[in-house]
């Protein structure tokens, strides 16, 4: 279900007002902007993204809204991109590498003459610096969350800055115990969410005290999947929630997507059986090395299904693109698995053809695969990705986690789970229903278009 101009709202509803919004540069963040602005746009809002130079969005893709890009000083560390496995270290460099220049833009952006007037700013929640640029000026800044609220409360639990913190990382022994702060979690679970516990602390403890500073939060979800963790983040951070979620069926992430959408392999998806096609793919930063991706390959040929697999370029460490794979494996596999560099990932997870979705748990995907029905195996690598994946595996029970890692055996075992075995048929009919449930709050009536029409009201009242 793709929304229309009548769900999204009447054009009595048209407001002359003006939004600007600050994405943070990388895939799985610009994706769910970019959808909410036009989202806000269809809602009769003049919109104005400002944005790094760093993965710049195409502005010839949205004629409708206005881009102004500002100087991100990203090239002196770019260098580090490929090697840093700290996924902080970027996203609290630009935090202050931007914010002169953030501030400047704004500025002029506010003294504009003849132009609607600005109603407030909607920031991504990690770019938490823009919080005291809006105080400044008196303008009100909405936080748009662009992970789930169960990751917000892991965020706000863990003991990432006290001793204990790096204490979990070091306790190989204890990794199957579950994290007596969030104890969904296992030790091991924290090992990967991040290697710089220090880091993740201070870039949850200030993306976290500066959205209890806004003046309201914007989530990527939907009420009914997150219910519970909607409640208590209500009452820990005490501003208005907008959970509108998920933008994708609003529109989808085609546009704005920074690497081209091979989009031959639609045709060879319509050739495969029902629910037959494994869908790989691990989003747009995570890294693989060479052996872990050897073992996805034999995993991949072991089962004797069709699979579709995303290898980004970069995605392996120390490749190009495909030079590790193991021997003859392109042609022993045949018209039986393709493997592309970037795909058009939704329509993927739409088509009858897909059986299940091998993926990181990036946010995004998650819930790409919960719209469509399909249910997951999972391989999360780092930040929130191991938080959603025991989301999935443990509390919706729409999904196995690979809990050994990458590895030949237990691939093959979990694939058939998901699959093959009565288990699977469960969690697809999980999956299912969590599917009808996102149709349900998406339409007339339902929680997020409700939240939705409170999130206009609310901007339009400032
Ligand atoms: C990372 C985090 O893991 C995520 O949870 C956080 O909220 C944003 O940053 P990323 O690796 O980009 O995310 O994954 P994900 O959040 O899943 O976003 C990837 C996006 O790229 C999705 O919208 C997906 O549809 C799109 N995609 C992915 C494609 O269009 N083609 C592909 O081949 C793979």
């Amino acid at each position: 279900m793709m929304l229309n101009m009548e769900t999204l709202g009447s054009v009595s509803t048209l407001q002359s007002r003006r939004i600007i919004l600050f994405p943070l540069p990388f895939q799985g963040h610009i994706n769910p902007m970019l959808q909410l602005a036009n989202i806000l746009h269809t809602r009769g809002f003049k919109i104005t993204i400002i944005h790094a130079e760093y993965n710049s969005p195409n502005p010839s893709n949205y004629p409708h809204l206005t881009f102004k890009p500002i100087k991100d000083h990203l090239s002196k560390v770019a260098h580090e991109y490929p090697t840093n496995r700290d996924g902080t270290y970027f996203v609290r460099y630009l935090n202050k590498s931007c914010v002169d220049t953030f501030t400047d833009c704004l500025a002029g952006l506010l003294a504009e003459p003849g132009e609607e007037r600005v109603a407030c700013v909607i920031t991504d929640a990690c770019f938490y610096v823009t919080q005291a640029v809006a105080d400044d000026m008196k303008l009100p800044r909405i936080v748009l969350r662009t992970s789930s609220l169960g990751c917000n409360l892991a965020y706000e639990a863990l003991p990432f800055y006290s001793k204990t913190g790096s204490f979990y990382l070091t306790k190989q022994d204890r990794f199957e115990e579950s994290v007596p702060e969030y104890p969904l979690l296992k030790f091991k679970d924290i090992a990967k969410i991040t290697i710089n516990p220090q880091g993740m602390g201070d870039l949850a403890t200030n993306m976290l005290n500066q959205m209890k500073a806004s003046s309201g939060i914007i989530w990527n979800t939907f009420k009914e999947l997150e219910e519970s963790d909607l409640e208590t983040l209500s009452r820990d951070i005490p501003v208005p929630s907008f959970t509108l979620g998920p933008f994708h069926k609003y529109f989808p992430a085609s546009s704005s997507s920074l690497i081209e959408q091979d989009r031959t392999i639609l045709s060879w998806l319509d050739k495969q059986p029902p629910k037959s096609v494994v869908y790989a793919s691990f989003g747009s930063v995570a890294q693989i090395n060479e052996s872990e991706f050897q073992e996805v390959a034999h995993g991949l040929a072991n089962i004797g299904l069709p699979f579709l697999w995303v290898v980004r370029p970069g995605m392996v460490v120390g490749s190009e693109w495909l030079e590790s794979l193991p021997e003859n494996f392109l042609e022993r596999m045949g018209d039986r698995g393709r493997i592309v560099k970037w795909s058009p990932q939704q329509e993927v997870l739409a088509h009858p053809a897909t059986g299940c979705f091998w993926t990181h748990n990036g946010w995004n995907s998650t819930l790409e695969s919960i719209c469509e029905g399909v249910p997951m195996i999972c391989s999360p690598c780092l930040a929130d990705q191991p938080i959603n994946a025991r989301y999935v595996s443990d509390v919706w029970k729409i999904g196995v986690l690979l809990e050994d890692g990458f590895e030949r055996v237990g691939i093959k075992m979990a694939i058939k789970r998901v699959m093959m075995d009565k288990e699977g048929e469960e969690m697809r009919e999980r999956v299912s229903s969590l599917k009808e449930k996102v149709n349900l709050s998406l339409a007339e009536g339902g929680s997020s278009c409700r939240s939705l029409n409170n999130l206009v009201d609310y901007i339009s009242s400032f």
